[in-house]
């Protein structure tokens, strides 16, 4: 848990100090005061990377030659950031540069809801992946082992059907890549059960006009359900040296959630689309609570004012409240400030030119 940011230099904030509560922090102001930009330095500080840019040279304020974003913990641990424009990005947790970025990830479980959160239904299955895994990382201590070397071996068998080579040099890796695909595949299929069971409970609180629908797992594990993958990498090898590529595999993995049958995206409005992908983070998060790996996670909501009307804003604030799962939200308008003023563990911030105005303690 985070209970003091400091971010110099990013975008339009020039020196910002916020020490966040435990529980929800609701960041208001208007359109282009540095809401998201609050959002992006706790997302750089965790994973290192930005959910807006690729290049973030770009989010160093223009006319400065670095950002930076330091935070203390609870534990008290510094974690720092710094991106200059002259030797990139580096990490310091406790003093020390990191070497692995995953080190990072793995002390502060972060998710982040973006204010584009459709993109689950709207988009390819890239994004449903990630979500995914993302929980399989921090649950289950094995999972990372497995993904990572099962992209190492992908690599290493498309570059020998890039470079045609024949068939037994590319059947070399097929035994491990088979073998790391399926443990995938099992990983996946049984977090999908936890996080089904807990989005079942948590959704229709957030929805109450579906409180009798029946959910179920749609998932397709990345090959023909009927065969093995060894069999399948097997038979399609001809294929597979046509495209270049190996086409099936855990790297082509779907899945997702219907509704009474059907899949949500068919039926439902867009305040829904993203009250469903709420509850799935919110299911995340108790999730990797219970995994006994960590006692607390971030969960970052950008513009949860948009799509959503003040009723379920409400709600979601109100059920977010139960969860032990430190909060940022930004927001337009201040209507839930009111929502907060009960909750002892929530701070409201007032941003305006990329400065705090005004932090509040309930
Ligand atoms: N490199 C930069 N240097 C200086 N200012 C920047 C830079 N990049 C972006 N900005 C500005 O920073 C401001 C903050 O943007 P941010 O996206 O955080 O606003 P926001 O409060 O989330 O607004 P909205 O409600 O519209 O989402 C914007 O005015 C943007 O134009
Ligand atoms: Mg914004």
């Amino acid at each position: 848990m985070l209970n003091q940011i400091t971010i110099s230099n990013l975008r339009n904030i020039t020196e910002l100090i916020i020490q966040p509560s435990s529980g929800i922090n609701l960041i208001v102001g208007n359109n282009g005061s540095g809401k998201t930009t609050i959002l992006e330095a706790i997302h750089l500080l965790t994973l290192g990377r930005s959910f807006r840019t690729r290049f973030l040279k770009n989010a160093v304020q223009f006319g400065q030659p670095k950002f930076q974003v330091i935070a203390k913990t609870t534990n008290d641990m510094p974690v720092g950031l710094q991106f200059t424009l002259t030797e990139g990005l580096q990490i310091r947790i406790n003093s020390q540069p990191l070497k692995r970025l995953s080190d990072l990830a793995t002390q502060l479980p972060l998710q982040l809801i973006p204010a584009n959160c459709h993109q689950f239904f709207e988009q390819g299955p890239r994004y449903r992946r990630q979500l995914l895994d993302w929980g399989l990382f921090h649950v289950e201590p094995n999972f990372n082992y497995q993904w990572q070397s099962y992209r190492k071996v992908i690599q290493q068998r498309n570059s020998a059907l890039r470079q045609h080579k024949n068939d037994q040099e590319i059947q070399l890796w097929d035994r491990h890549l088979a073998a790391f695909g399926e443990e995938i595949t099992r990983l996946r299929q049984q977090q999908l059960n936890v996080i089904l069971d807990r989005f079942s409970s948590i959704f229709p609180r957030l929805c109450p006009e579906f409180s009798d629908a029946q959910f179920s797992l749609q998932f397709k594990s990345g090959w023909s359900k009927e065969f093995s993958l060894i069999d399948v990498l097997n038979t399609n090898i001809e294929r597979d040296k046509k495209l270049g590529y190996t086409r099936s595999g855990s790297h082509a993995a779907d899945w997702s959630f219907s509704i009474n049958g059907i899949d949500p995206a068919e039926i439902f409005s867009r305040g829904q689309q993203k009250l469903f992908v709420l509850a799935l983070s919110m299911a995340q998060a108790e999730i990797t609570l219970n995994s006994a790996q960590h006692t607390r996670s971030i969960l970052l909501i950008d513009d949860i004012s948009s799509e959503l009307d003040q009723y379920h804003q409400k709600i979601i604030i109100s059920e977010l409240a139960k969860l032990p799962v430190q909060t940022f939200i930004s927001s337009t308008d201040s209507i839930l400030i009111s929502s907060l003023e009960q909750d002892a563990f929530a701070t409201v911030f007032h941003v305006k030119h990329g400065a705090i105005v005004s932090g509040e303690n309930h």
